[in-house]
């Protein structure tokens, strides 16, 4: 007996099917089938052969592959009960309920008194799946691992990309075969981490950013994840993604995080849309708009507070733009470096002897908001709080510290409510409208209930405080995923103030993340993490990609950088509430020193195409650029905003260099731009509006 069940909409389909009441496979994923397709046909002939060397029948690729099956790979559950025997299910089908937008399945094994439920939605904006597995058991048990619903990709997807990365250089992209065996990422850090992001994507060796076929997944969960991309003897091909493995618990019931997953018939860009507008318009709740222009003045003063230096710094900010000023690291107990006082959230009277308001009263008075920075979760020894409270530290006495700081056990009530009465003791009594949280090493023990700490604790603030945005900060973008992006409204994307460093990281980010929630910020000239020394405009136009900010000493600035700020950042707020609300479009550069995007407005009418030449090309001439997501009837005018940046050694006259062009959405995407010669490190920006 067949029971078959369809998620769907104009851009994929999804068919599970359960044979026999046994766990549901995903026997079709891909493009939309049409109206009336027979499913249980469909089930029915997707059944593989036996052959010889090979059990009687092929063990299901269900959504939770089952030892007792003898599943021949990465099975979807591991326990074992509480004398330590494994546990081997073999679930039966029990009950369906459709749910808004989706549907959740319910199998039991009566005899060890355990059910499997699938939660499953496809949200019809955006065409991603959200996915979830639940396990519950009548007695305690541990769990070892439990997938998220697990996924078949089909065996003409012979490629994978998958995310690594370090402090400085996140969401590094690794393009891998498909081949026999398992490509595993386990993350033992216990956070999101840089070298982790939770995320793949399954293609052909011809898919690229604007054609052919991927399937992209995203794990959203900030406690460390592990993926396995298996290839079975058999051929078969399974994705799974599920709690890092050293996570393991004991209890009754268990979760998966929502594996986010979907298909695109147009290459990575296809995919890249929906989870840009699945985080703004789905996960990330109450952002403000419009985006206010940051501040951040850590590279200017790091530990140094001086309130009369930062009120000039305010000053300086506030004639360049900037709307909102966030006071970072350096303002409690005694934190003059990173050896103490995490922990202790209370004002350095030494700093600030009237407490914040002098210097919050300046900022309002320029008319920007002010934001301060936390570490909630961590603690230096030299601390009041881990003299008071040794016992709340999380791990052993003995062991490695990081950045010389311990970690808080957030599994503890006591430290949560600790935490929670400090962090809202300063918001209580200051006019603060953001906070930037941070978390400043990997933990010394894996553990989910410190994510589920970290939740509750902020999810508390934040049903307290409605009105105060967020940042994720971790290192940079050591905590970014979706779960985070659940209670917060923005990510500190990378440390690197780099803007070249910077091109690279947005542009494969933006594989997942929208500019509404990326920050992005002019650093110093001479940048301090990569000692390279950059020109105002790049890093200037490289801010104005992403959710905008500045980050050097004003003071630094000569009048010409500081008109280029102004001027670029007057542009940025002209344009900010239709580019935050865009589409991330990844540009296939026919040269490789060039990083291009389009930001196109979700409603066709006007876009915005960023160039990066990154270094030297190889050819003397630059080649055209192909744009995308165009009308190839509809007909448009393109103007490039910063053709006075063309150089003298630019000594032709291209169109695009004197005046406006219009042309066809078909010209555009077939030939492409002829763009000025440039010098490298340099971004052209080119503006255009459908006619
Ligand atoms: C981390 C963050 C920085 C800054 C410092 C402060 O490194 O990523 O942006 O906030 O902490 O100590």
């Amino acid at each position: 007996m067949i029971r078959s069940w369809h998620l769907g909409d104009d851009r994929q389909s999804l068919v599970l099917a359960s044979f026999d009441d046994r766990l549901p496979e995903a026997v079709y994923w891909g493009p939309a089938l049409p109206t009336g397709e027979n499913l249980e046909t469909l089930s029915a002939a997707a059944l593989a052969d036996v052959t010889g060397g090979m059990v009687d029948r092929n063990a299901g690729l269900s959504l939770c592959p089952e030892a007792s099956e003898s599943f021949p790979g990465q099975t979807g559950l591991t326990a074992r009960n509480a004398s330590g025997t494994p546990l081997m299910p073999s679930f039966r089908f029990e009950s369906e309920a459709a749910s808004e937008h989706g549907l959740t399945l319910v199998f039991a094994d009566k005899g060890l008194d355990l059910s499997l439920v699938f939660d499953l939605v496809l949200t019809p904006e955006t065409s991603l799946l959200k996915l979830q597995t639940r396990l519950e058991s009548a007695d305690e048990i541990t769990v070892y691992w439990l997938a998220a619903p697990v996924l078949p990709v089909p065996a003409h997807t012979g490629e994978m990309i998958e995310f690594s990365g370090r402090w400085c250089a996140e969401f590094l992209t690794r393009r891998l075969p498909f081949a026999p065996g398992s490509r595993v990422r386990d993350n033992r850090t216990g956070r999101t981490d840089h070298a982790h992001f939770p995320g793949l994507v399954i293609c052909n060796a011809g898919t690229s950013n604007t054609a052919g076929e991927a399937f992209a997944f995203h794990y959203g969960w900030s406690g460390g994840h592990k993926m396995v991309a298996e290839e079975l003897a058999d051929g078969r091909r399974q994705v799974q993604f599920g709690h890092a493995t050293a996570s393991l618990a004991s209890g009754r019931h268990f979760v998966s995080a929502p594996l986010y997953a979907t298909y695109s018939a147009t290459g990575f860009n296809g995919a890249a849309v929906r989870f840009q507008r699945h985080v703004r318009d789905h996960v990330v709740q109450g952002a403000r708009t419009p985006r206010p222009v940051h501040y951040n003045c850590w590279e200017a003063v790091y530990f140094k507070h001086d309130l009369d230096e930062l009120k000039a710094i305010a000053s300086q900010a506030a004639d360049l733009g900037a709307e909102r000023f966030v006071l970072d690291d350096g303002w409690f107990g005694r934190r003059d470096d990173d050896t103490s006082s995490l922990g202790d959230w209370v004002i350095d009277k030494r700093k600030y002897p009237d407490g914040l308001t002098p210097l919050i009263d300046h900022i309002k008075a320029l008319g920007m908001e002010f934001g301060i920075w936390f570490e909630p979760e961590m603690v230096n020894e030299d601390s009041d709080l881990c003299r008071a409270h040794p016992d709340w530290v999380l791990g052993h006495a003995d062991q490695i510290r990081g950045r010389q700081q311990l970690v808080l056990d957030m599994s503890n009530q006591e430290v949560r409510d600790y935490l929670y009465a400090h962090i809202a003791d300063v918001l209580k009594n200051n006019d603060i409208g953001y906070i930037k949280w941070d978390h400043n090493r990997i933990l010394p023990v894996v553990d989910a209930e410190q994510a589920e700490g970290f939740y509750e604790l902020v999810d508390r603030l934040r049903s307290d405080f409605p009105a105060v945005e967020i940042e994720s900060c971790s290192s940079g973008g050591g905590r970014i995923d979706f779960g985070v992006l659940e209670r917060t409204h923005r990510v500190w994307l990378s440390d690197s103030n780099d803007a070249l460093e910077r091109q690279r990281i947005q542009h494969d980010a933006a594989l997942f993340l929208p500019a509404s929630v990326t920050g992005s910020h002019v650093g110093p000239r001479h940048c301090h993490t990569s000692g390279r020394t950059l020109d105002i405009r790049l890093r200037a136009w490289t801010a104005a990609q992403r959710h905008m900010g500045f980050e050097m000493d004003p003071r630094e600035l000569t009048e010409a950088e500081a008109e280029t700020l102004r001027n670029v950042t007057s542009w940025w707020k002209a344009n900010r509430s239709w580019m935050m609300q865009a589409d991330i479009l990844r540009l296939d550069s026919a040269d490789p020193a060039v990083i291009a995007e389009q930001q196109l407005a979700g409603d066709g009418s006007r876009f915005v195409a960023f160039a990066a030449l990154t270094r030297p090309s190889d050819q003397i001439l630059p080649r055209p650029l192909r744009l995308t997501g165009l009308d190839p009837q509809g007909r448009y005018r393109l103007s490039l905003v910063n053709r006075d940046e063309a150089p003298r050694l630019s000594r032709g006259a291209p169109l695009l260099k004197h005046q406006d062009l219009e042309a066809s959405g078909q010209y555009l995407m077939s030939h492409g731009l002829t763009l000025p010669w440039r010098f490298p490190e340099t971004v052209w920006v080119v503006e255009g509006e459908r006619l």
